[in-house]
């Protein structure tokens, strides 16, 4: 029998058709559904975002608004999540509690697989993609204040996903310009394509499992160091190197030691990340309006990405989403270990889209391998071995 092929991380094999986003990763392009990442950062919401991944048109002001107003209906979370949180340790990763948490939400609406007619139902797969969109900034949020003794802050119905987002986790009304910067970053984080924890989603999901296991699953792989995790990396790696006189003598010692650099490099993209670009410009135009400070750390970052850029780009490395989303997080004093469960808040949106494409035309994953083992052993009793 000929050997099948084998791509070592799958690298160009295409795993399905899709007409949720695409990436150019020569130009640097990123789109949803044809709009430009850049279009959508400008003039959209990330609820708008949210409904246009899932439905693959822009939505009527009426359907926008329907959307909207379930995501505020749905905010809440159950008391008996609240419970289950409470027996986490606090010292835990808030990945690992966001992991468990969606995964528990499963058990209050139990649908262990979907019947074909609920496959078929557009509205219902909506419903249910709405439901864990709307609660996981939620249960981020109450994580944040229950690990530091307090009581959660209940979600506000009138304030935007992003500024209850934040409302939630400080317990004030965000100023309406930070609301504006993470309506931006969760619209630049919420689909890319099919990335580890997407691809994780299509496999999980064609088994016909329910939402809730998918959303788990893909959260774990998006926690990974080399996936989402990599936005908290950036900060400490800068936190490290200190200083900007800094920065060439941590690059040699990294290379030297054939160390990654975090928030660099990408499986697609050769060029810089089109999203990178949209968070440095907001960054610096914030500070110059006085909205930001230009931090030590900013500053930091932005003589790290010159000469890591000098030193990598030849090979095709650039900086990529999560080298400035970190540092756009820290500069709006969110820790570090928030970082990656906003990016999952966000990435919410585009893995539910891919979960609605895989049900719509499902084959279980399955892939092949190229045996490397033993053929044909013989067997010794326990008692013979020496
Ligand atoms: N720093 C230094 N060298 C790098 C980096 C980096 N960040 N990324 C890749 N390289 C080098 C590798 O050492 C390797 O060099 P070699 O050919 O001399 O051995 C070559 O580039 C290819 O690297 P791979 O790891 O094989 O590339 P792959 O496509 O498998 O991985 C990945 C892509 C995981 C993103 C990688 O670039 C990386 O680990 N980056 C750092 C972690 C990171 O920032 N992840 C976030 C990615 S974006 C996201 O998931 C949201």
């Amino acid at each position: 029998m000929a050997e099948p092929n084998f791509a070592p991380g799958l690298e160009g094999v295409a795993a399905t058709h899709s007409s949720i986003s695409n990436i150019d990763g020569v130009a640097g392009l990123l789109s949803y559904r044809g709009f430009a990442i850049a279009d959508l950062v400008a003039y959209s919401s990330f609820e708008e975002v949210a409904l246009l991944l899932l439905d693959g048109v822009l939505p009527s002001a009426a359907d926008l608004g329907e959307f909207d107003r379930g995501l505020r209906t749905h905010r809440q979370v159950k008391y008996n999540v609240r419970e289950i949180m409470k027996y986490m340790p606090v010292t835990g990763h808030p990945m690992d509690m966001l992991h468990c948490a969606v995964a528990s939400l499963g058990m209050f609406y139990p649908q262990q697989e979907l019947s074909d007619a609920e496959r078929e139902n557009t509205l219902h797969l909506d419903a249910m993609a709405m439901r864990i969109i709307a609660r996981m900034p939620t249960i981020v949020a109450m994580w944040e204040q229950m690990r530091f003794g307090n009581d959660p802050i209940p979600p506000s119905p009138d304030l935007s996903h992003a500024a209850n987002f934040l409302y939630m986790i400080s317990g004030r009304e965000p100023d309406p310009a930070f609301a504006k910067i993470l309506d931006s970053c969760l619209i630049l984080h919420a689909e890319h394509t099919i990335n580890a924890s997407t691809f994780s989603v299509l496999v999980t999901g064609s088994t016909l499992t329910n939402p809730y296991h998918v959303i788990g699953g893909a959260i774990g792989t998006l926690a990974g160091p080399l996936h989402g995790g990599a936005n908290q990396k950036v900060i400490e790696m800068l936190e490290e190197i200190g200083s900007v006189q800094r920065v060439g003598a941590y690059l040699d010692e990294r290379m030297a030691n054939k160390d990654k650099i975090w928030g660099f490099g990408h499986r697609v993209y050769k060029t810089r990340d089109p999203r990178a670009a949209i968070l440095k410009d907001m960054m610096e135009d914030l500070a110059s309006h006085g909205h930001l400070r230009h931090s030590r750390l900013f500053e930091i970052a932005i003589e790290m990405e010159r000469q890591a850029t000098e030193r990598l780009g030849p090979k095709g490395i650039h900086a990529n989403v999560d080298f400035y989303s970190g540092v756009l997080y820290h500069e709006m004093g969110i820790k570090a270990d928030l970082f990656t469960p906003i990016f999952a808040m966000a990435r919410s949106a585009g893995w539910l889209a891919h979960w609605r494409e895989q049900l719509a035309d499902n084959r279980i994953f399955r892939p092949t391998q190229v045996y490397t083992g033993e053929q044909r052993q013989h067997y010794v009793p326990v008692a013979q071995r020496s």
